[in-house]
């Protein structure tokens, strides 16, 4: 009786466990990747698509209309957005559509639908381009809209273009964010009524990154890096954002608010946070990369809209699928992959549903117990150079103490006693309580003084557990 007993609960906890998952998850947003092709090594869009499927990525950005990435997409199931670029913005905005037509019937019509082809990015971040293609914007995405109607796949293809953030004027506090002036009314609003006809979406690339590296005597780097942080408050409207990610979309709101949009929706379709970066370049680090991109997923994944729109999904799509070898200007621009080339991880991040659901940190112990954790394959903790000796010595604490990891090998006479340095402990007993934990990648933070690593650390004799 008792053990029948027992059965049920633990039947009954799984199903309410896996039920409140579902749920949870259910009017949550979506996460698709930018594939970027500046780089002469890159492996081919075939091979491509496996690693997204394998990724369990459903959705793509591209910068063009590449047909031999065009074809590889087909039949994959995975939604793709493609690109009409600046370059040909002023062709697409003639006084009739038959530079746009042309351009959907060699560029959609002989690859949609077998490839899904979602959305259509006229141009990229068009009011900065140097050329001046503003005043073309406009008239190309109607005129493109026009030829997609004209071919009847206007219902099924959505038409936007992506914006960044040095389009507004004001964005912080997030209630007063709003657009510049001299844009407003020779290409904002027209946007926004086009968007709004056509019910389409902003398209909107945000990179927290920027602010924080710009200034971080005031933007704390937890605050940038969705870590916990007591948060920061809009004054105007009493919203409390926890992340500068948040912040950003939500001055972009208020921005179309300001303007009487308050019903576009919005898809980030570029974000992300460099490996790698010049000495200038405060922040850049495969650490902060990894907790930006990790906890991002897990907020878009898990947590609902913002503060302003908080029934609003948050849609994004991470910058960049790659590394990118040709790409000019400063040394992050070239790292802000999420892999190498050779198809290898820059770091570990959960990327779906499924891979959050074996690395939830908010999990208890019964539904650890009801639903064992996914294998994510070998990944060790190990402790920030960066990080300060009181931040170390309070995790070695807390791991070793109230968090029962085995600290034993690093007491003194123990097998991992040496190198005595406080960094090395660190290390230790950081990768001993993330082992205990399952790997989950809440259980690496320690207040941002640990982060994943995917080869075995490398530190004297001593061996790091592996878990299972
Ligand atoms: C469309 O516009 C282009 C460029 O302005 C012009 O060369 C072409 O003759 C026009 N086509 C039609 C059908 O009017
Ligand atoms: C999160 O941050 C708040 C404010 O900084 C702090 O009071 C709280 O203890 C932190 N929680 C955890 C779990 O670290």
């Amino acid at each position: 009786m008792e053990i029948l007993h027992i059965h049920f609960l633990s039947v009954f906890l799984f199903l309410f466990s896996s039920i409140c998952i579902q749920s949870v998850f259910s009017d949550s947003g979506s996460i698709g990747i930018n594939y970027g092709r500046v780089a002469d090594n890159l492996p081919s869009p075939p091979q491509v698509v496996q690693l997204l499927k394998t990724q369990g990525i459903t959705k793509v950005k591209l910068y063009d209309t590449d047909s031999t990435v065009l074809n590889a997409f087909s039949g994959s199931g995975i939604s793709v957005t493609v690109a009409l670029p600046n370059e040909q913005l002023s062709a697409a905005a003639a006084a009739n559509t038959s530079f746009t037509d042309s351009w959907v019937q060699s560029n959609i019509l002989p690859y949609h639908p077998n490839t899904k082809i979602e959305a259509i990015a006229v141009g990229n971040e068009v009011f900065v381009d140097p050329k001046n293609t503003t005043p073309f914007l406009v008239p190309a995405m109607k005129n493109v809209y026009a030829s997609l109607v004209k071919y009847g796949v206007a219902s099924s293809i959505k038409i936007s273009s992506p914006v960044a953030l040095s389009a507004l004027q004001s964005s912080y506090p997030s209630s007063s964010g709003s657009f510049k002036p001299d844009l407003i009314e020779p290409v904002i609003k027209p946007m926004l009524n086009f968007l709004k006809e056509t019910g389409s979406y902003l398209m909107v690339n945000a990179y927290p990154f920027f602010a924080y590296s710009a200034n971080t005597d005031t933007i704390s780097l937890d605050y940038a890096l969705f870590r916990n942080n007591s948060g920061s408050k809009d004054a105007n409207n009493g919203l409390l954002y926890k992340s500068l990610f948040e912040a950003q979309i939500d001055a972009v709101y208020a921005a179309m608010a300001a303007l009487g949009f308050n019903d576009v929706k919005m898809v980030v379709t570029e974000t992300g946070w460099p490996s790698k970066g010049d000495e200038n370049e405060v922040g850049s680090s495969a650490e902060n990369a990894a907790a930006y991109n990790g906890n991002l997923v897990r907020r878009v994944l898990t947590g609902g809209g913002t503060p302003l729109r908080p029934d609003e999904p948050l849609n994004v799509y991470l910058f960049a699928l790659f590394n990118e070898n040709q790409k000019p200007g400063p040394t992050s621009e070239r790292n802000y992959g999420l892999f190498y080339p050779n198809q290898q991880k820059v770091y570990e991040i959960p990327l779906t549903v499924e891979g959050l659901k074996g690395a939830s940190p908010t999990m208890d112990e019964t539904e650890v117990m009801a639903q064992p954790p996914r294998k994510l394959g070998q990944t060790w903790c190990v402790a920030s150079e960066k990080a300060g000796e009181e931040k170390l010595q309070k995790g070695i604490e807390y791991a070793c103490g109230e968090g029962g990891a085995d600290c034993r090998a690093i007491q003194p006479g123990g097998t991992c006693y040496n190198p005595s340095t406080l960094h090395f402990h660190a290390s230790y007993a950081f990768n001993s309580f993330y082992q205990k934990n399952f790997r989950q990648s809440g259980a690496c933070d320690f207040g941002g003084a640990a982060y994943v690593v995917t080869h075995p650390p490398r530190l004297g004799s001593c061996e790091f557990p592996t878990g299972n």
